[in-house]
């Protein structure tokens, strides 16, 4: 397993540029199911968690090339239907091929995702909505088996709006006999990708970007070609380490519109930001940071997946801050190894409370999650010393080489391969 090593307090400078989103891609890539031949998936991130969607697609019969972010999909030879546990389990965003295998074959067997690094995350809201569709949905030996004849539009209302089940009921309802609405809906940019994409293919949306979806079903898909959006949460993290290192650098690519809740935070907090179509600047150098409070909120409320990212931000915060997660009431793997690193934070049910700190100081620490360990990593710029993070696996699942990019920005960062723990 490899591990980073940071030798931290290098103020961070220069230009990098934002990969395609994670969370898009692998909405979009299932998305292909729904139509049959050879489709197109522009400025795709090389990602683990893409590579973990591929094996799961190709062993259902999709062929495909990945050359230079451009990721094609042949889906004219499906062979099986079934998303097993040894794939689910790695990645949770499996269950994404029922709606589309649902809609496409009338069958899917899909494993049942497990709990994940912070605690229970159900797919109830999945469910509820293909049986709304029409299928029969059956629970068997940790497997979901759904079989429907035909898909039939109907009226669907989620109580949360679940990311995961609005893109999944929506790769089911473009194919559905008649019209569906599904109200209170996720509005992630994610999810505008992803209805873009199916438009593409003939479908028909109203309501895209709004908590109120209108699907009208059609007979046939046909194959398309999208651009992956530009990945906010990475643009984020990489902003963070800006601020975090009191550097001043120029985030490429990332679209400001899908970040105004962190962006208004991180003036809160007194750093100055530029942007405009192509570039977002941040400005941190000699600023005195502010502890500015958060609540996490669904989009476009600042996002659960930038949580852990603020959190080590502020643990350098002239003053105490509190951080409230709404969406995961228990995603705080990461504050006892921030601890670890000289913070000062207490959390109590789903806020942290920081008390800011004069300095950091680098240790070994273990990643637990996705995030967790990106704000590991943004903690161990900002230390003195040498800070080890391990397990670093968790990170490349969802950021492209971050190492590198964080060099190219002047980071003293290494990436040692085959580490014991
Ligand atoms: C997506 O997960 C993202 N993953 C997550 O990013 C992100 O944290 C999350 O949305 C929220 O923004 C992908 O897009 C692949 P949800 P998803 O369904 O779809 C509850 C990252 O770091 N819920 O919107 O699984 C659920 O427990 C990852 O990149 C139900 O109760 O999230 C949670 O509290 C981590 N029943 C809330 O809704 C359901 O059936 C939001 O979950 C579904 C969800």
């Amino acid at each position: 397993m490899d591990k980073f090593i940071i030798h931290g307090g290098k103020k961070l400078k220069g230009s990098v540029k934002v990969s395609g989103a994670k969370n898009a891609s692998l909405a979009l890539m299932p998305a292909t199911l729904v139509n049959n031949g050879i489709n197109k998936l522009y400025n795709t991130p090389e990602l683990n968690d893409v590579y973990t969607m591929l094996k799961l697609l190709s062993q259902m019969g999709v062929k495909y090339s990945f050359n230079n972010h451009l990721l094609e999909l042949d889906t004219s030879s499906i062979t099986s239907y079934e998303a097993p546990y040894e794939h689910v389990k790695k990645m949770r965003a499996s269950i994404y091929v029922l709606g589309p295998l649902l809609a496409r074959y009338g069958y899917a067997k899909v494993s049942m995702p497990g709990g994940c690094a912070w605690g229970p995350r159900p797919v109830n809201l999945h469910l509820m909505a293909m049986e709304k569709l029409g299928a029969e949905i059956q629970l068997d030996q940790g497997y979901i088996i759904a079989r429907s004849n035909r898909l039939k539009g109907n009226y669907i209302n989620f109580d949360i709006p679940s990311v995961g089940a609005t893109g999944n009921t929506l790769m089911a309802a473009v194919l559905a006999k008649g019209n569906t609405i599904i109200n209170n809906a996720a509005c992630e940019p994610e999810i505008t990708n992803l209805c873009n994409y199916l438009i593409k293919m003939g479908a028909k949306i109203n309501g895209i970007g709004t908590s109120i979806l209108e699907v009208e079903g059609v007979d046939e898909l046909k194959p398309a070609e999208i651009e992956t959006i530009p990945d906010r949460i990475e643009a984020g993290t990489l902003l963070i380490a800006g601020a975090i290192t009191r550097g001043n650098i120029r985030v490429i690519g990332g679209v400001t519109h899908h970040l105004h809740s962190l962006l208004s935070k991180l003036e809160d907090s007194g750093c100055k930001l530029a942007y405009n179509k192509d570039y977002i600047e941040i400005n941190a150098e000699d600023v005195e940071v502010s502890p500015v409070d958060v609540t996490t909120a669904v989009f476009p409320g600042f996002p659960t997946d930038m949580q852990a990212q603020w959190i080590a931000y502020m643990s350098l915060a002239n003053g105490t801050s509190n951080v409230t997660d709404t969406i995961y009431t228990d995603r705080f793997n990461h504050v006892p190894e921030l601890v670890r690193l000289g913070a000062d934070i207490i959390v109590h049910e789903n806020t942290a409370r920081i008390v800011g700190v004069k300095r950091l100081t680098g240790a070994k620490v273990m990643s637990t999650d996705l995030r967790a360990s990106a704000s590991l990593v943004l903690a161990g710029l900002a230390a003195e010393g040498t800070t080890e993070v391990l397990r670093v696996y968790h990170i490349d699942r969802g950021y492209q080489k971050i190492e590198e990019k964080l060099k190219t920005l002047g980071a003293d960062i290494e990436r040692v391969e085959g580490s014991e723990y």
